[in-house]
């Protein structure tokens, strides 16, 4: 296996071609909608999977209609879903988006998505992989805890390891974030959360600071691209111009084209090109997994937009 993935996973009902958000006793019309697979770290393992990466993906959903779909969307993704748990003590939880091209409101039912803890992962299955990533650190309160020893335990047995905070619903921005990012290789927040877990205003002071722990630190910078801090080094790298019409699970499926090709041991310079492609036409389609592209529409993508790969870190990405 190449990549074990532990985390969120939920439905996402996304609305999108509203003319406003409605007020309170108002409805409105959506032009389009999507129930399809939402969290990001299943996201990430559909995508990641669908650019050819061997992937498991652990996390627990209800005994459910809801769970069902979701667990036949991994599958269909080629995700190995042996070790995901059912139980019927919650529901599977859902996210309700309403999707503007530049901006979202949500409203999430976590549901039994956030009673998920470490004493329910198999390790030994972890361990056969050679990466490990998790996403949405604070969505997820029973897992929170126990994650430093995931991430411990990981390291030990010589996987590589990543990890997205997502946003912090409560903005406490603690919860043993410090001490699991002396396990991380690449930390993957996007600039608010850089911001906030470093308690800072500024990125490149946030950025100069996390990427202290001894990782690469890459912050995401939406349509701005992103800013890569690893030791001394800082790169920023301008994102493709592209008219999104839905960025939910862009920064996602930025993390899975810049680690499939860090598990190829290709240079910094390749992994962030293949991060903001596969960003960039993620946003084409409603939802975080319908528009993602496979391995070879990456590197045409990336032909077409050769000037604009170029300047992304200096060597040119290479296809
Ligand atoms: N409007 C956009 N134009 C071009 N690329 C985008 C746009 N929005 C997102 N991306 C790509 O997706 C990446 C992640 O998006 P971002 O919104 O920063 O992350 P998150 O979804 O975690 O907040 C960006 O770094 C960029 O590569
Ligand atoms: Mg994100």
């Amino acid at each position: 296996m190449d990549i074990v993935v532990v985390g969120d996973i939920n439905v996402d009902l996304i609305f999108a071609g509203l003319p406003s958000l409605p007020s309170f006793r108002e409805l409105k019309h959506a032009k389009s909608m999507k129930f399809t697979l939402g969290g990001s770290s299943a996201i990430f393992a559909c995508n990641i999977a669908r650019l050819g990466a061997s992937t498991g993906f652990v996390g627990k959903v209800g005994k459910d209609h809801l769970g069902d779909f979701l667990v036949e969307a991994l599958v269909a993704a080629g995700v190995d879903t042996s070790r995901i748990v059912r139980d019927s003590e919650l529901p599977t939880g859902i996210c309700v988006s309403m999707s503007f091209p530049n901006d979202y409101a949500m409203v999430s039912y976590p549901g039994i998505r956030e009673s998920f803890s470490l004493k329910e992962i198999d390790i030994d299955y972890i361990k056969q992989a050679r990466h490990l990533h998790m996403s949405s650190f604070y969505l997820q309160p029973g897992l929170q805890p126990g994650s430093p020893e995931l991430f411990r335990q990981a390291k030990y047995a010589g996987l590589m390891t990543s990890l997205d905070p997502d946003h912090d619903p409560n903005e406490k921005w603690n919860g043993g974030m410090q001490q699991l990012l002396h396990d991380v290789d690449l930390f993957l927040p996007n600039e608010v959360e850089a911001t906030k877990i470093a308690r800072t205003e500024e990125l490149e002071a946030a950025g100069k600071s996390l990427a202290g722990f001894g990782h690469t630190t890459v912050i995401k910078v939406g349509a701005k691209g992103v800013c890569v801090f690893c030791g001394d080094k800082h790169i920023h790298a301008p994102a493709f111009a592209i008219q999104p019409l839905d960025t939910t699970g862009a920064g996602d499926s930025f993390n899975a084209g810049f680690i499939f090709q860090h598990l190829r041991g290709a240079p910094l310079p390749k992994c962030i090109a293949w991060g903001n492609a596969c960003g960039a036409l993620s946003t084409r389609a409603l939802g975080g997994t319908e528009a993602f592209p496979t391995a070879s529409e990456v590197e045409t993508f990336l032909a077409e937009r050769r000037h604009e790969s170029v300047a992304m870190g200096g060597e040119p990405p290479g296809i």
